[in-house]
Formats: C-alpha cells, structure tokens, sequence
C-alpha cells in the first residue's frame, strides 16, 4: 500500500539554514561541504528529504533570500561541483534535496533589476514594479513593507518608486509581465536538470499585486504592534491570477519524475486548501503553520487538526510544520517538556512532517547581543527587534560541547553566537543518552517509516474528558492501530479509553522510559507525557 504513495507524502523533511549547520573552512559560516560531512546525521535521524535555505549568489542583505544569481551557489557556500557531490552524496543515502526557490523578489544586484532601474525605457523596467510617485512626492500607495516601513522604495535616477515587501534590496517582480514566469521556469530547470527533488517556494501567494494599485484598507483587528498587521492586505496576498502562475510551475515540475512543489503560504484553510489546485495541478503540499502559530494548548490543537483535516480536498495530502527559520524555536515556544510532546504530535499526525534543524535536539533561541543582530525584520525596527527578530533561531547547530560546539573552529568567530545551552545540549551529548529527545525523534521516525498505520492511515479524534489531553487514532487496513494520547498540561490524568481497545502496547513515549502493556479503561497519564500506543 505504501507503494501507491509518493515519497513526499511518507517522508519527513528537515530543513537546514545552511549558514548555521556546518563550516567546513573556518569562516564563520556553514557551507555546502560542511553539510556532505553532516550527511551521515541527517541520515540517521530517519528522515527522507533536505529542504535547504537558499545557497545561490547573494549579497545577502536577507541572508540568501535576496538572490542576484539563480543558477549558481554563492562562493561562501561553494560550488556548482560542491552541489553536485552534494546532490549525488545525499542520493546516494536515500535523502532527497529540495531547493528554495525565491520567484517573488530578486535582489536589487540581480542584472535583470539593475538594467531595470538604468532609464524608463530599459527592456527590463517593467520586469519589476515601478510606479510614479503620489501627487505631494510620496510612495504610491500605502502598501506596507513586512520588514517595517512602506513597500516603495524611491529611486533618484529614474524619478519613480520601485515595490518591495520586503528589505528595499528585494524588489519584487512583475508577474503581469509574461517573460519574467518564463525566466523563472527556465531557472526551474536549470536544477530539476540538475537532479533536485523539488522546490520550496517562497511567498508563493503573493506572486501577483493589484493591478490599479489600490489602497488596502485598515485591519480592524489590528492588536497595535506589528506595523504590517494594520492593513488587510487584500491588494497584495492571494489574488486570483496567482494561482495561473503557480499552475506554470507545477507544469514544470510534472515533466520530470516525482519532484515536489512546496508553496510557503500563511492563510486561514479554506484559502490555503485551494493552493492545491482544482485539478490538483498547483503544490503537492501548501505548507501548514497552524502548530507554530496557534496557543500551545491540547483543545485549540485538536480543534486545529479536526478543522484542517476537514477543510482538506479529497486527494489533498495534509502536513504540518512545527518550526522554521522565521519563527521562535520550538522549545522556546513551548519549553523543553512540551517539545517532546510535539514531537510527538508531528511525528504521529496524518500528512507530511517538516522539522527545522536543532529541533530535533531541543534546541532553543539564541542571545543575540545587539551588536550581532543581523535580521533586516530587528535591524528595521528595533522597537519591536526583541519579538520579531529571527536570528535567535538561527543560531549554530550544537554538535558538541567543544567550544563553537564543532560548528567552526574553536577559534572563528561564528557568524551569529551560539546559544548559550550548547554545552549541555548538543549531539554528542544526546546521542548517548537513551531518554533523549533526539532518541525520541530516530524511535518516532523509525517506527512512522515502518508502520502504515503512521505514514499513511486515517486520523480520528478520540474524546477524553480532560482539556489538557488530545488523543487520535491512525488506522490503515491491514496494519497495526496507533492510538496517540498527548498530555499538553502538567497535571497527571487517568484516563478511560477501553472504548478505543482494553490494552495497548506503549511503542513510543516521549519520556524513553515508560514500556509494556497497558489497561486503557486506567491509563494513567503523566504531566507533559506523550504515548504513542499500538492498539492491535
Ligand atoms: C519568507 C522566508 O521564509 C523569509 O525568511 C524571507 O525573509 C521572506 N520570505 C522574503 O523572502
């Protein structure tokens, strides 16, 4: 049966930031060999696919994001020969690779932006948004920028204002233009050629802008903190023609064999769901960031999960994403206990899984002295650096309690501080240590591997009688039950639940202690304690 399913919707993903996973020449940043020599780890954690932040050429004013070259890799993270290995080396352990594919914005060095801004009569102005500035000399519109400020940035030599949602060194292309898609499908295949496995592809659902740039009206919900929140953005997010572009790609990508599109859209479901596709034609998978947004508690978590698997399309395959380079740490979120937990959750739920690297180990936000802080998100708008900031997850990866813990050479100075816990929480330190939550991620990945029930049976809500606890079943025909009981709170619980089964065997807890057989019409719950149970 397992057959049938491709291996995007088996498999786990672990994206790694690949400036904060391994140097291999002691400058301070991870690169591309660095991570070949990490390959053997990511192997070992039982996970199938690699989704790696950008690597191409990029004056990095949002740390690869801005990219002046999409066919290339940036000499800091090595080179076309370096991918290659890369590519062949991860094959070769059974690992797919997943590029970052930025369409949306290009950087401000990019040669298609820079002879678009020469003169109004470039052949490429109108790859990028331009427009006149407002009667009294001001941006065109209100549009806001996410990093902070407006959207338009002006530009002396031509007299008019270019769009960016992001940093002014990101301005976006013009997707009403039709020759700027086609470029990009070319860059598309420029890697599918190469042998990539797929695309995670950034902002996906902001492709395409109002064509009379109109206004956006005021968010009447606005909590008064972060500035981009006060407007609706309706002229600049999810338009109709977006999904015509997003089409084209996928079209792209279904000339080669099982290669996945992965859309970075932040909408409620009904909008996300139709990210797949009326004839499932748009991405294999629309992210899903409801565990990273939604308040850590065990009812809003099962109502998200019923509400997402409901909303799904019939051939829609669900998946989750428990943490990522623009959001807090997982185990700052929720602390150590409950990252266990969630783990857990991830590992167990219907779709497919995306970890961030260091998760995995618990890792949590770093310090960042305000002389290293790097994000254009806190460099913007300091007043606010402290909750929007995303250095503090960017942190080096722990590998050992050595000074820069086996990221860089103990005497480089790594590109953002390590965090402070890396003596005591690291790799080395975890791996021979049983009840560890990396052991906890391998037993969960091992066992979502080798049971259908897990990596592709049904989902069912169970009901208990105590809010802090979200149980469910996965079922598949013709293969063992799991019954999954998560206690969110740090209250114990005994629970009845011989109507799901009068035993069960504990395959998974998240403590790596509790073994055996249990009677489920007494199942007694532990504070913070996950089980995943076999239920026949
Ligand atoms: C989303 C990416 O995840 C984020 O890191 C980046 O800053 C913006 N898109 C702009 O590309």
């Amino acid at each position: 049966m397992a057959e049938q399913y491709n291996w995007w919707q088996t498999g786990i993903i672990y994206q790694i930031y690949p400036r904060s996973f391994q140097d291999s020449n002691d400058d301070g940043i991870g690169d591309l060999p660095g991570l070949i020599q990490r390959l053997d780890y990511v192997q070992s954690l039982g996970v199938d696919a690699i989704w790696l932040s950008p690597i191409y050429p990029s004056p990095m004013a949002d740390f690869g994001y801005d990219i002046s070259d999409y066919c290339n890799i940036h000499p800091m993270f090595g080179t076309l020969d370096d991918f290659d290995r890369l590519l062949a080396e991860a094959h070769r352990r059974g690992l797919k690779i997943i590029l970052d594919l930025v369409p949306n914005h290009t950087s401000n060095q990019h040669p298609w932006f820079i002879e678009s801004r020469r003169s109004r009569q470039s052949y490429r102005r109108d790859w990028y948004i331009w427009r006149d500035p407002a009667p009294d000399g001001g941006p065109p519109n209100n549009w806001l920028s996410i990093f902070g400020g407006p959207a338009w940035t002006f530009d002396e030599t031509t007299g008019q204002y270019y769009l960016h949602q992001f940093a002014k060194e990101q301005p976006e292309l013009n997707y009403r233009h039709p020759g700027v898609l086609a470029a990009m499908l070319h860059n598309m295949r420029f890697w599918l050629n190469r042998g990539v496995d797929g695309f995670r592809v950034d902002v996906i659902w902001l492709l395409i802008k109002d064509e009379l740039f109109r206004d956006e009206p005021r968010n009447p919900a606005w909590d008064g903190v972060t500035p981009h929140n006060s407007l609706l953005h309706i002229h600049t997010q999810n338009l109709p023609e977006t999904h015509l572009m997003i089409r084209q790609m996928r079209a792209i990508l279904d000339e080669y064999d099982n290669r996945v599109m992965i859309g970075e859209i932040s909408l409620p479901n009904e909008q996300l769901v139709e990210y797949y596709g009326p004839k499932y034609d748009e991405c294999h998978l629309p992210f899903n960031f409801q565990l990273i947004t939604l308040p850590w508690q065990a009812t809003v978590v099962r109502h998200a999960v019923n509400a997402y698997e409901a909303a799904l399309p019939a051939q829609g395959w669900p998946n989750w994403v428990l943490g990522n380079h623009d959001q807090h740490r997982l185990a700052s979120r929720v602390g150590q206990a409950q990252a266990r937990v969630a783990t857990l959750l991830l590992l167990t739920l219907r779709g497919t899984p995306t970890c961030y690297y260091g998760d995995e180990i618990g890792m949590t936000d770093g310090e960042i002295p305000l002389e290293f802080v790097r994000d254009p998100m806190a460099v913007n708008q300091p007043e606010l650096a402290h909750m929007l900031g995303r250095d503090p997850e960017r942190t080096p990866m722990q590998w050992t309690a050595e000074p820069n813990a086996g990221f860089t050479n103990p005497n480089v100075q790594p590109w953002l501080p390590l965090a402070k816990d890396y003596k005591c929480n690291n790799v080395a330190a975890q791996e021979n240590n049983p009840t560890s939550i990396l052991n906890l991620f391998r037993l969960l990945a091992a066992l979502r591997s080798a049971e259908l029930s897990l990596s592709v049976g049904d989902y069912a809500a169970v009901e208990t009688d105590a809010a802090d606890v979200f149980a469910y079943t996965r079922r598949a025909p013709n293969a063992h039950p799991f019954l999954v009981v998560l206690n969110f709170g740090p209250e114990s619980h005994l629970l009845n639940l011989s109507h799901i089964a009068p035993h069960a065997k504990i395959a998974a807890a998240t403590d790596m202690e509790a073994r055996g057989v249990v009677d489920l019409a007494t199942l007694a719950l532990e504070p913070n304690q996950g089980l995943l149970l076999q239920i026949g």
